[in-house]
């Protein structure tokens, strides 16, 4: 069965949607059948594999035969129609045929507040207790058409019921950061919000209406693999200038001292040897990068990753070239080395 990683933080721009786009495209080129999952209704994904299409030109792809979204794939629950959900129609991505995109709808916003009281009763009411496990069964069975290994989550910025859904039914969640003080926040604020979430699923996933449902709640467990801390700027090509390497300092201080240990109590870490078998510490940074620089608007205006854009996408010739291309190698690296100890996770757990 295909595993489900959720990029997960409340707080905005910290670069869970590049993040998904780049990380899966290399887990893609290592071998592994990606799905990018949008599943923030602002559709930035959507938006970014399509080439930042105009609202009019999402219709376009939503409107062809059959499933093509997200929100269209979680009707026959939410709507209570008597049709079953079925598996999405995704979207191709152009240069990588390892990788698909199950598209994001705006409308998803609308089965936020019905996921909420589903959620909150839980499973106390007969006509909703085919909610909570809808999200989940959708990517399982559009997970099984493709024959994905990975199902790669992209969420909102919220800590909204449909978050809650999707981070407490994946198998494993990803945190991205930005070296600010709104991620040092927003560390504490997880450390409060996961636990509470933890024990609602674990009610959930032993409520008699929730299991005798359509779509049962999942049996998960979903296992940290770290946070991504990107976005800062260089000192002198190397490390990172001494005003992001303080916030670096404080996010991973508060990580290893507030967080971890949360998750630990929760149940919310791997075993000590399945990290260190993958290089991997839980309190460090799972990858750290700084900022692309003018690699993120070439990236995005070729719908291709930071760290294989051709010489022709790159638009420039000379010694210009040659340091966009080191640049873009050391990206490729970095990338390349956290899809390895991703993978040398997920299939060893
Ligand atoms: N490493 C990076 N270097 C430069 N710009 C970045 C980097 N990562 C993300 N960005 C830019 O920062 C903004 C926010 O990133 P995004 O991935 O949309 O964050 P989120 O999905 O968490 O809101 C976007 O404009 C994106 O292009
Ligand atoms: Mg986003």
């Amino acid at each position: 069965m295909a595993k489900q990683i959720a990029l997960f933080n409340h707080k905005g721009g910290v670069s869970k949607t590049t993040s998904a786009f780049n990380l899966g495209w290399m887990l893609a080129k290592k071998g592994k059948k990606v799905i990018l999952v949008d599943c923030d209704p602002q559709c930035n994904l959507t938006g970014m594999v399509l080439g930042f299409k105009k609202s009019d030109e999402f219709d376009a792809i939503y409107k062809g035969k059959g499933i093509r979204n997200i929100r269209d794939g979680l009707a026959p629950a939410f709507e209570s129609r008597p049709t079953a959900i079925e598996p999405v129609i995704c979207l191709t991505i152009k240069g990588q045929s390892n990788m698909l995109l199950l598209p994001g709808h705006i409308g998803l916003a609308e089965y936020e507040v019905t996921l909420g009281i589903a959620q909150e009763l839980s499973g106390s009411l007969v006509t909703l207790q085919n909610l909570p496990g809808s999200l989940s069964h959708l990517f399982n069975i559009t997970a099984e058409k493709y024959n994905a290994d990975i199902m790669l989550v992209d969420m909102s910025p919220s800590l909204g019921p449909i978050n809650q859904n999707l981070l407490m039914t994946s198998d494993y969640f990803i945190v991205p950061m930005a070296p600010d003080y709104f991620s040092v926040m927003a560390t504490d604020s997880l450390a409060s919000v996961l636990p509470k979430w933890a024990s609602w699923s674990k009610q959930a996933k032993i409520q008699p209406l929730l299991q005798k449902a359509t779509y049962p709640f999942p049996d998960k467990n979903p296992k940290f693999l770290g946070i991504i801390v990107q976005k800062y700027r260089l000192r002198e090509g190397k490390t990172p200038s001494a005003a992001f390497q303080k916030w670096i300092d404080e996010i991973e201080e508060g990580v290893r001292t507030r967080l971890v240990p949360v998750l630990r109590q929760n149940g919310m870490l791997l075993p000590d040897q399945i990290y260190k078998a993958a290089g991997v510490q839980p309190a460090k940074p799972l990858i750290q990068m700084s900022d692309f620089n003018s690699l993120i608007a070439l990236s995005q205006k070729h719908k291709a990753p930071v760290f294989d854009l051709t010489d022709k996408q790159l638009e420039q010739t000379g010694v210009v070239l040659e340091i966009t291309k080191k640049s873009m190698r050391q990206f490729h690296e970095i990338f390349s080395a956290g899809a390895d100890r991703i993978i040398a996770i997920i299939d060893n757990a």
